[in-house]
């Protein structure tokens, strides 16, 4: 059914579809051997995920290995930040780097509102470009890192083990954090606009590290900046499905479900089972494999799969991990993921 629109993109609008769509989060990069030869070459992740030619390449790696059911565009919920006014590096082993981290009120009253056409025009021309070589073969993905997770970067300056600098400012300075969640809600839905607009066909927003809130304080500082995202995007791209993703979500499911996304991205701390009752019958899910599973063996990567699907039975579901593929992944078990996605329905002997 070459001529239907993507496979994923019609399941995750809630279509019936004829089996269950696969891609995997961070399916582009180190656990590739390509992608590893490439890095050799252009060892700046700055230049790797801005310069288009080179963020168009990886992004087609492991469509061009595994023909998942989705090809994310390759660049970082960190990206946008140049553009209002924030520097940063992803520095080898040690992760994002923020030189000069944001914790005052002039910093935050001196950020440029996003404008994406002048700032970041690689990421339109990267979509434009996966677009036209994927057809509708796979489905392209946008996506954004959601207020609270960029907050998180830019106040700490760097991935944090406990969040202490930004838990200080939440709770002895909540209105300077709360001028910085505005300011991030308002520049990434015209971010996510900007990629639709592109050709990004689903879109996920990472809320990566709200699952470090007490549910409390989810309710404060996470959920009205995600709901904020998905009202403006909705208001002006009702069509293009939306999924959330956060790490450790456990705890705050029901409010996961209750933002206004078309799609929960569940982590493996959870039964799929247990997700799905405690998530509206409405709603998508997605992931719930655990990633380390992938350096099991294939008998057991296909037995989670497919007690996945049979759990997910009767609601619109996209495989996928519950986090991003562990570096040092065997490729050989990404393609059993993969494969045996394809294929799960027929194993287990129903439609999607
Ligand atoms: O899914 C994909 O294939 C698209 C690529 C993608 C990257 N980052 C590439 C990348 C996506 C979707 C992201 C999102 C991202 N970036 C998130 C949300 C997802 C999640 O993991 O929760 C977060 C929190 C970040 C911030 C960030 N960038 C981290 C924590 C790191 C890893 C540091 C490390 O060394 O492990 C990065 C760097 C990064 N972004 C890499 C890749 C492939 C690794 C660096 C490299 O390849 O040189």
């Amino acid at each position: 059914m070459s001529d239907s629109l993507p496979l994923l993109l019609r399941a995750a609008r809630g279509e019936l579809v004829e089996r269950t769509p696969v891609w995997m989060m961070r399916q582009a990069g180190r656990y590739m051997k390509v992608y590893r030869d490439l890095r050799d070459r252009y060892p700046s992740f700055r230049e790797r995920s801005e310069n288009p030619d080179l963020s168009y390449e990886i992004s087609m790696q492991p469509f061009e290995a595994f023909q998942p059911d989705g090809v994310i565009l390759f660049s970082d919920i960190l990206t946008p930040l140049p553009g209002m006014g924030i520097d940063f590096d992803i520095v080898e082993s040690k992760g994002p780097l923020i030189q000069e981290p944001i914790r005052s009120l002039s910093q935050i009253e001196a950020l440029h509102p996003l404008e994406p056409n002048e700032t970041m025009p690689f990421v339109g021309e990267v979509l434009g470009r996966l677009r036209e070589s994927v057809g509708n073969k796979a489905a392209v993905l946008g996506f954004v890192g959601a207020p609270w997770t960029l907050a998180a970067y830019v106040v700490e300056g760097k991935s944090s083990k406990n969040y202490a600098v930004i838990k200080a400012m939440a709770f002895q300075q909540p209105d300077l954090l709360h001028r910085l969640l505005n300011h991030f809600a308002e520049s990434i839905a015209t971010y996510l606009r900007y990629q639709i607009d592109a050709g990004a066909q689903v879109v996920q927003m990472f809320d990566s590290w709200a699952g470090q809130l007490s549910p409390i304080d989810y309710d404060t500082f996470a959920a009205p900046y995600q709901k904020r995202v998905v009202e403006l995007v909705k208001a002006t791209h009702p069509d293009t499905p939306m999924i959330l993703y956060i790490s450790g979500s456990a705890g705050v499911l029901e409010r996961m479900g209750s933002t206004g996304v078309d799609i929960v991205s569940l982590d493996w701390t959870v039964d799929m089972a247990d997700g799905c009752a405690r998530l509206p019958k409405h709603l998508g899910v997605q992931g719930n494999v655990d990633p380390g599973l992938l350096f099991g063996t294939p008998e057991a990567i296909r037995e989670r799969i497919v007690d996945a699907v049979r759990k997910a039975k009767g609601r619109r579901h996209i495989l996928n991990l519950g986090h991003g593929i562990l570096p040092g992944t065997p490729e050989d078990n990404a393609r059993v993921f993969f494969e045996t996605g394809k294929t799960v329905n027929d194993l287990i002997g129903s439609a999607a």
